[in-house]
């Protein structure tokens, strides 16, 4: 190559190199806006958006907090194999979390099954539809399969009316109607849109009625009961089993439960990085060598 030749080829590379920098700026635009899409839906179905939790397994270098799992598995036995299933599941793979065989085969026992069985409900489908109207979902895939994942399952969990809550709407209810006072304090309990009052009434009036009110739920009512209670089930690890911490322990082993080798999968990754990154200098300094002499 002459001189002239040199900057005409680095015009060009100029040139290709502004269009794929403007071409990337394009996508990420694009990319955002389609991100922004599905949280405006759910904003506008009247559910509050479940705060973020600081699970332990998120992330590149995410670890499962393995007391956390083991608990979690106990909830899910106890208290949602009752009516949900989480087929994908067997009892005898609870044993990767650290329970023995006794324990394994105790649990499945405990709810007239055997090792090998996978974690089915206890409640026949046609039952549970007659007594919920719906079939309860399978759980296993349940955290991938809900916008707002971990943070939403946990959200549903804790998300229900309280006493207080039942109070609240009481006492607003009681004159038949919503002062511009009381529509705030109910939108900052109960996190409903303040600026319906005759919506919130609605919601407020079925609520002492029984119905199943919870924040986070898309339309605030459904057929699930509240599942968990401060103390519904005895940890046996000195923790304490608020409902809060339940509902933790439960949704991180339900996260393991729909992937149950992402420990594996992550590990692997972040070894192919390195070896890549690894190659990459290997060959570069290869390259250098073999053209050290070429001007
Ligand atoms: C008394 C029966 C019962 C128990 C116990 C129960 N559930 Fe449910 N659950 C239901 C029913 C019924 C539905 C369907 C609700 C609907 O779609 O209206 C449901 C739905 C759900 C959903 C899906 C919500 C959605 O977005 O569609 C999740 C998640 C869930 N349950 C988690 C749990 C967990 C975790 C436990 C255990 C801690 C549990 N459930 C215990 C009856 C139950």
């Amino acid at each position: 190559m002459n001189c002239q030749e040199v900057i005409k080829f680095r015009s060009v590379v100029k040139r290709v190199s502004r269009m794929v920098r403007s071409a990337a700026v394009l996508l990420v635009a694009a990319a955002s806006l389609t991100a922004a899409v599905p949280g405006d839906a759910q904003a506008s179905s009247g559910a509050a958006v479940p705060p973020k939790q600081p699970w332990s397994f998120l992330g590149v270098f995410g670890q499962f907090d393995q007391a956390a799992l083991k608990r979690g598995a106990q909830v899910a036995v106890q208290s949602c194999l009752t009516c949900h299933s989480i087929k994908y599941i067997k009892f005898d793979q609870l044993r990767q979390l650290g329970f023995s065989e006794l324990e394994v085969k105790a649990m499945a026992e405990g709810t007239g099954r055997t090792k090998k069985d996978p974690l089915t409900s206890s409640m026949d489908p046609t039952a549970a539809k007659e007594s919920f109207g719906v079939v309860p979902p399978d759980l296993s895939l349940i955290t991938k399969a809900r916008k707002g994942y971990e943070d939403y399952v946990y959200g549903i969990l804790v998300g229900y009316a309280s006493d207080s809550d039942l109070a609240l709407a009481n006492r607003v209810m009681a004159d038949g109607k919503i002062g511009a006072e009381e529509a705030k304090e109910v939108a900052s309990a109960l996190l409903l849109d303040g600026h319906y009052p005759d919506k919130m009434a609605e919601t407020l009036k079925r609520m002492i009625g029984g119905e199943n009110f919870n924040r986070y739920f898309p339309g605030n009512f459904f057929a699930m009961p509240q599942p968990l209670m401060d103390g519904a089930v005895a940890y046996t690890d000195g923790t304490e089993n608020s409902k809060v911490q339940l509902a933790r322990d439960v949704v991180t082993f339900l996260a393991w439960a729909a992937e149950p080798t992402q420990m594996e999968r992550k590990s692997l990754g972040i070894k192919v990085i390195l070896y890549l990154v690894v190659l990459t200098i290997m060959l570069y300094a290869v390259k250098r060598r073999i053209w050290a002499k070429v001007h």
